[in-house]
């Protein structure tokens, strides 16, 4: 808990449309809540990244032909997670005959514990663990760079950052890369809503429990007063921005005191509280968007059904502002 997160908090849910910081879903249950989403039939992101990141070969190839001939002497990913993507692009390194350092970043603990567990049990090298958030994460790459390097963001994370803030996060990214560096983004591409909406709206109500859960997890750390009954979990697509939106709307009016904020408002019957933004970008679009960073895309991997993407961009000699 910091200073920054109690301000937008409280800039969240003082202004209307009231809004909450996504980063709030990531206590101990909203991570292990995630995970039980990535395992869902509707929720095919997960599934379809690794089926990408299983073909191997291609993925060596285009990192050989993108320059790096004996593969990258570091791999930093951001977001590592459980380490499930990682570790199937390292099986496939090492027989290549590549053996990177790897450094996994994330803001989760549990997370890295359940990273190195699945290291040792597959027999890769150790992974060297930072418990960051994505502002600190620049640190420990910019320290720690020697060698040709690529850096990992995957599970469509970019998704949660709006175009703006991942732009700015390209810049950031681009400004601590040297000029041959690669990047391999995963991301969800823009598809029929009618697969979408299942997708953050799941049967057996599971992304319903990971956004109320929010909730708790502000009555539980911030004392706040949040009757749980008292929301439905909305899901909807909104395409002109080309984002998923999850809300928590209230059935009721209901009077909120947020003991540790000193903050008390009143949330109307049928108003909303928007928790989440995952955004959905066609091919070109991404292009030109981590271009205007001076990444320059050198391979687009899909899965069979064309769901997701993960592209790999090189770090070019001179950025375009
Ligand atoms: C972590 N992130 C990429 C997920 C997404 O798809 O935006 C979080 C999520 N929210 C609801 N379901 C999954």
């Amino acid at each position: 808990m910091s200073a920054d997160l109690d301000a937008s908090i409280r800039r969240g849910l003082g202004q209307k449309p009231r809004s909450l910081p996504s980063i709030l879903f990531y206590d101990a249950e909203g991570s292990r809540l995630f995970e039980e989403i990535t395992r869902l039939p509707e929720y095919y992101l997960t599934r379809a990244e690794i089926s990408i990141l299983q073909r191997a070969t291609e993925i060596t190839g285009a990192i050989q032909s993108a320059g790096q001939r004996n593969g990258p002497s570091l791999v930093f990913e951001l977001g590592a997670g459980n380490g499930e993507k990682a570790a199937l692009l390292l099986k496939s390194f090492a027989g290549n005959g590549w053996r990177p350092e790897f450094h996994a970043l994330d803001v989760s603990a549990l997370a890295l514990s359940a990273l190195q567990k699945r290291f040792q049990s597959m027999d890769l090298a150790p992974a060297f663990l930072h418990e960051v958030s994505f502002e600190q994460a620049a640190q420990v790459i910019g320290s720690l760079r020697r060698g040709p390097a690529l850096v990992l963001f995957l599970g469509s994370n970019i998704g949660n950052f709006d175009p703006v803030a991942a732009e700015s996060f390209f810049h950031s990214l681009s400004a601590l890369l040297s000029a041959g560096d690669l990047f391999l983004l995963g991301y969800d591409l823009k598809k029929d809503p009618a697969i979408l909406l299942p997708a953050y709206a799941d049967r057996a109500g599971v992304t319903r429990e990971f956004n109320l859960n929010m909730l708790r997890h502000l009555n539980r750390e911030w004392q706040a007063n949040f009757p749980l009954d008292s929301f439905y979990h909305h899901a909807l697509y909104h395409p002109p921005s080309g984002a998923m939106e999850s809300h928590l709307i209230a059935t009721r009016e209901l009077r909120i005191r947020i003991e540790r904020l000193q903050m008390e408002f009143t949330l109307g019957a049928h108003e909303s509280i928007h928790t989440e933004s995952s955004y959905k970008y066609t091919i070109e679009q991404m292009i030109s968007l981590a271009g205007k960073a001076g990444l320059l895309s050198q391979a687009s991997f899909l899965d069979e059904e064309k769901y997701f993407c993960d592209q790999l961009f090189i770090k070019g000699s001179r950025v375009s502002l």
